[in-house]
């Protein structure tokens, strides 16, 4: 994670706990749900709950190393960049987050 962030950005969510590894949960925003997805690493990332594809939900597909495949019709998203596998555009809007001591931080505010 980016060391300049301020703290300040970020707003708990949830416990790292909380989230299944391997899997996910959302945290519904203003602007719509964001899927946290815990790694079999225990990393964490953010994306909007919502594929490129059709707009399925991302937070119910399969989390396989940093990628999540969608429960509708397979395509494969990069938990990281938030691109879909073997496409150039559209990508998935990411958000900043960050763990701190079990705690589950997240930037609503915007990638
Ligand atoms: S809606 Fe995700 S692959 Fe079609």
């Amino acid at each position: 994670m980016d060391g300049t962030l301020v703290t300040a950005d970020f707003v708990d969510v949830a416990a790292l706990e909380e989230i299944p590894r391997r899997g996910a949960r959302t945290v519904a925003t203003a602007s719509g749900a964001i899927a946290l997805f815990r790694t079999g690493r225990d990393d964490v990332f953010a994306l909007r709950d919502r594929c490129p594809h059709r707009g399925g939900p991302l937070s119910h597909g399969i989390v396989h190393g940093e990628h999540v495949t969608c429960p509708l019709h397979g395509w494969v998203i990069d938990l990281a960049s938030g691109a879909a596998e073997g496409e150039r555009a559209p990508c998935v809007a990411r958000f900043r987050v960050r763990v701190e001591q079990g705690r589950v931080l997240l930037a609503v505010n915007g990638p």
